[in-house]
């Protein structure tokens, strides 16, 4: 069974003094994580105040992106190694803000998902629909190129650690997700196509997220459905409160 996973997703917001206030309030109200993992990603700036603060909590810590190289001269690139020694135990990569204002492509996303394995992190590659010119009358065979395309050369053990989130950019932010049905649709195909990339086996162990306007209202819906096992809150994450209820609701 694949334990559900709620990952939020800070992006750019936030201060320090708010990030030790959202922090403080989480506090002993996650759920043990055997029951749902939690995770936030943060702006590297947060990881160190994160990554103390997850040593004595069920909470995981995640980038929001990382470079492919683990050191150099490389002028303010974000080293996984650096990252790993910290103590992060998820790295996001290829989000649709990320593909739309700094060029990230799925050959990227591959170099830099080996680079986050090699260092002992777990990748958290987010893809959808608008990312592939090969849409064709098939309306959801634009999941393939993507997901095969991130973990060209990914080795079997290593791909079923793999966290694979469906995030439709027309959703994120928007505050109107995709509907059940369509999350599920994306999430099963995205299962079907790691299925034949690699087995069955693999297909059953890796967990896929839902992403786009995730709210407490929402999630329980979304949980539901038999291809998610989690979802990416952006917004929704940033408020202690709503994000203690997604993670509750999540059970
Ligand atoms: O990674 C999650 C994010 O892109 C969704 O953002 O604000 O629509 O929940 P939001």
């Amino acid at each position: 069974m694949r334990t559900p996973f709620i990952v939020g997703n800070w992006k750019m917001n936030l201060t320090l003094e708010e990030v030790d206030s959202f922090l403080d309030q989480i506090t002993n109200k996650l759920p043990d994580s055997n029951q749902v993992e939690c995770a936030i990603a943060a702006s590297p700036i947060f990881l160190e105040t994160l990554t103390k603060y997850c040593k004595n909590s069920p909470l995981k810590s995640s980038a929001e992106n990382c470079f492919y190289k683990d050191k150099g001269a490389y002028t303010g690139e974000v080293s996984p190694y650096a990252l790993s020694e910290m103590g992060v135990n998820y790295v996001m990569l290829g989000h649709s803000e990320r593909r739309k204002y700094f060029n990230e492509t799925n050959k990227t996303v591959n170099k830099k998902l080996k680079a986050v394995l090699q260092n002992h992190m777990i990748p958290i590659i987010c893809c959808d629909e608008t990312m592939t010119k090969q849409k064709t009358d098939d309306h959801m065979d634009w999941v393939v190129n993507p997901v095969a395309e991130s973990l060209n050369g990914v080795s079997s053990k290593d791909a079923q650690n793999v966290v694979i989130g469906y995030e439709p950019s027309w959703a994120i932010g928007t505050g109107k997700s995709a509907s059940v049905s369509e999350t599920q649709e994306a999430c099963c195909l995205i299962r079907k196509t790691i299925a034949e990339l690699y087995d069955e086996k693999v297909a059953s162990k890796v967990r896929i997220l839902y992403g786009g306007s995730v709210n407490d209202k929402n999630v329980q819906e979304l949980m539901q459905q038999k291809d998610v096992d989690g979802v990416l809150a952006g917004t929704a994450s940033l408020k202690p409160k709503e994000f203690l209820k997604i993670v509750n609701y999540s059970k």
